[in-house]
């Protein structure tokens, strides 16, 4: 039977709201009360059930999976994506079961569906939340046309090891950046209106620390003290929750010795009481039952009991809630409260989604690959591209020159699309090499891959390679991963070019002494060490999506200039991994006067402290590139730094204003960015903290004077004791290009 929940809506607005105006808090929280009065304890239980099927089957129908939705014991499904099942299901949720309560259909949608755009990574890359937020957008206005309500996306997860194979769905290893990202995110995932057909849940991942993981072995485990998961990886979370966003994942990983989907204090105590979150937390695919595998549960039993304890209300695929909800109620071990409340949560989004009223998805057909979302994830995808070494200025191409298209991925239209695209299609991408053919002729362009796929180790092409090189004024090497070689399960000891990539471009340049433009397309960074010196530049291009061809032909081509900035710091070798910007100073830090490398140490020298520093012999403390790292086709002068106060009070807000020129030949897009060092804390602080950046755009020889703010509370941190705090005393604020800059000021917190 259904229910009637018109009669309440129309009551409630015959006194004076409009149509569409959202219901007050209080009814909402009566229509549930009433709604769960009517449950039985079976229809509960089904409502915190996530029945799912493998991403790769485009959902089955089995008549064992419409009786438990006819019977109320489902309340979500995953991965169903044949539009009439989807349909089917949800005519028999509401029609035949017992309440009517709407199914929410969930998909990972994690950086577009049909479109595909830059892995997050790359977007992340774009420092540019507007253009995030659009995405996220396109990406919901398709996937809603197929009943898809719920994203598990964004992944909120601050990612400090390249090895880690999901760094490449992260937004980097900074939390003021992956806040901004965040909040994007969740805006153009859920749009203005959650009750808008093409408003798709967010759903923030993994909560939390699932980046953390030792190695960077995926699934591994994650030790951060408190004060170091509330400054650092906490931040991203919190900003989905001011954003609104209406879900939670609680990851697969423990911290501190707790799997983080049986963790009272996450979920119950952070994210419900202290962000007063009161949408749903789903656990993330069988979570809840590897907490035996984890040892941390004996059983099942225990499993769900320790899962509904902790506050994880959906239970995705695995069944333990199923089994053991209603036996724990009875023998009185969890209190039926907790699955109210469980539930509660779950019906509040359905409702706040407008599922009851219009549970039936809209097809929206011709909005999927149409060309405004094509041309955003163009946008998207040249935003994303670093441009990290261009010596010579052999960037960007001139027009007269003979290019030689090598390597595996010219012409890799499935791998350029990235991790996480189940449902983009590879015949949708525009590769590099179609780009390039199109755009300068097949004249001027020689191509041989050299290398079939990115870890081919086979050197049978090679010399074609080489001889396409020497008919060529300039040699593109297209390199990278394949893109099951990042995400999920995917982590690498060795993050270089795999395969045999880093031979054949020593090849290239030994046999032909040509210039190479090395693009990477990859999940991560990649350790260059190897080849560094035998190329002239390198553009980072991610995995870029279906429109990655176009974008990196224009980047090449100079009719964009790049501007995107390096979301994580770039590692000369593994050796150096962990390592990013906001390190803590130590008591003996590095510095380039007292660095001693290992070939300054003489030969029988006597046990000494070597330079008494934070570094290691052979790759020193630099990175490759550092965090905010990119470079330009122009040229860009930070001048005339000065700050509103030398001194500042809790409420006090200081303005940094400094003229910015650019100094080169082309009109160019550059970030600025703001960093605060706290020179001296009761929790000793980091070196630098990202706080403001600013996309500006600026033609040859124009000059702006950039006012960033901050406030006062922008410098507070959590302490020893894990209260957020303000501390007095000396504080530099630093503006620049990335995160070594050195233009700097001083000022004091009273
Ligand atoms: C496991 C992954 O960790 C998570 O990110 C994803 O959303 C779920 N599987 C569902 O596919």
């Amino acid at each position: 039977m259904r229910i009637l929940i018109l009669p309440f809506v129309v009551l409630f607005c015959s006194f004076g709201c409009e149509p569409n105006q959202p219901i007050a808090q209080d009814t909402l929280e009566q229509q549930i009360d009433s709604l769960l009065s009517k449950m039985t304890l079976t229809e509960k239980i089904g409502q915190t059930a996530q029945r799912g099927t493998s991403s790769r089957v485009k959902g089955t129908l089995s008549e064992e999976l419409k009786t438990a939705v006819r019977e109320g014991r489902v309340g979500s499904l995953i991965n169903v994506m044949n539009k009439e099942f989807v349909d089917e299901l949800q005519r028999i949720a509401v029609e035949e079961s017992p309440n009517g309560i709407p199914l929410i259909f969930a998909r990972d949608v994690i950086h577009g569906f049909k479109t595909i755009f830059p892995i997050p990574l790359g977007q992340a890359a774009t420092w540019n939340p507007a253009l995030v937020e659009d995405g996220a957008r396109v990406a919901a206005v398709e996937a809603s046309s197929y009943g898809v309500r719920w994203t598990f996306a964004p992944m909120l997860d601050i990612a400090r090891d390249p090895r880690w194979g999901r760094i490449a769905e992260s937004p980097g290893e900074d939390p003021f950046l992956a806040s901004e990202l965040s909040a994007a995110y969740v805006r153009g995932f859920q749009g203005k209106d959650l009750k808008d057909p093409t408003s798709m849940v967010a759903c923030a991942k993994h909560f939390v620390g699932y980046g953390a993981a030792e190695g960077g072995r995926d699934y591994n485990t994650a030790i951060i003290h408190e004060a170091l998961l509330r400054n650092v990886y906490l931040p991203p979370f919190k900003s989905a929750v001011d954003a609104g966003v209406q879900t939670f994942m609680s990851g697969f990983n423990e911290l501190n010795g707790i799997p983080v989907s049986g963790n009272k204090l996450l979920l119950n105590q952070v994210l419900r009481q202290e962000w007063t979150f009161d949408g749903f937390v789903v656990s993330d695919w069988n979570s809840v039952t590897e907490m035996i595998a984890h040892g941390y549960c004996a059983d099942e039993k225990d499993a769900a009991f320790k899962a509904a304890r902790a506050g994880v209300d959906m239970e995705m695929t695995s069944q333990a809630y199923d089994n053991f909800l209603e036996e724990l109620i009875n023998e009185g071990k969890l209190d039926e409260k907790v699955l109210n409340r469980m539930v509660r949560a779950i019906l509040r989004v359905k409702f706040r989604m407008g599922l009851f009223d219009q549970p039936y998805r809209k097809e929206n057909e011709e909005a999927i690959l149409s060309d405004s979302h094509l041309e955003k994830a163009q946008e998207s995808a040249l935003q994303s591209i670093v441009l990290l070494k261009n010596e010579g200025d052999i960037l960007p191409l001139r027009t007269t020159q003979k290019v030689a298209v090598i390597g595996p991925l010219a012409h890799a239209p499935l791998d350029q699309l990235g991790t996480w695209i189940f449902d983009g299609d590879q015949k949708d991408s525009v590769t590099p090499l179609t780009a390039l053919l199109d755009r300068i002729g097949e004249q001027k362009v020689k191509v041989a891959k050299g290398l079939e796929y990115s870890r081919d180790r086979s050197t049978s092409q090679f010399s074609d390679a080489v001889s396409a090189a020497k008919q060529s004024d300039v040699v593109l090497f297209f390199a990278g991963e394949e893109a099951i070689l990042s995400g999920e399960a995917h982590s690498r000891a060795h993050i270089n070019l795999p395969g045999a990539q880093e031979e054949l471009i020593q090849t290239i340049r030994a046999k032909t002494n040509k210039p190479i433009v090395l693009v990477i397309q990859a999940g991560r960074p990649i350790v260059l060490e190897n080849i560094i010196h035998d190329v002239d530049a390198v553009l980072m291009a991610w995995h870029p999506g279906t429109m990655g061809g176009p974008a990196i032909t224009d980047v090449l081509l100079g009719e964009y200039n790049p501007s995107g900035r390096l979301p994580v710091t770039w590692p000369k070798s593994v050796g150096q991994v962990p390592i990013y910007y906001n390190y803590k100073n130590t008591g003996r830090p590095a510095s380039e006067a007292s660095f001693v490398g290992i070939d300054d140490i003489p030969i029988g020298a006597w046990q000494s402290s070597l330079g008494n520093n934070s570094h290691y012999l052979d790759d020193g403390f630099r990175p490759q590139y550092p965090f905010g790292y990119g470079l330009s086709y122009t040229s860009f002068e930070y001048t005339d730094l000065s700050i509103s106060e030398d001194t500042l009070a809790s409420n006090d807000m200081l303005k940094v204003k400094f003229k910015l020129t650019n100094t080169g030949k082309s009109f160019g897009t550059e970030t600025v960015q703001l960093y605060i060092q706290d020179h001296v804390g009761s929790l000793t602080r980091p070196v630098k903290e990202l706080k403001k950046f600013q996309r500006v755009k600026l033609n040859p020889n124009e000059s702006k004077t950039i006012e960033l703010s901050i406030d006062a509370s922008d410098l507070k941190f959590y302490n020893a004791e894990n209260k957020l705090v303000l501390e007095s005393g000396q504080f530099s604020v630093y503006v620049g290009s990335h995160a070594e800059a050195s233009m700097k000021k001083n000022f004091w917190v009273k």
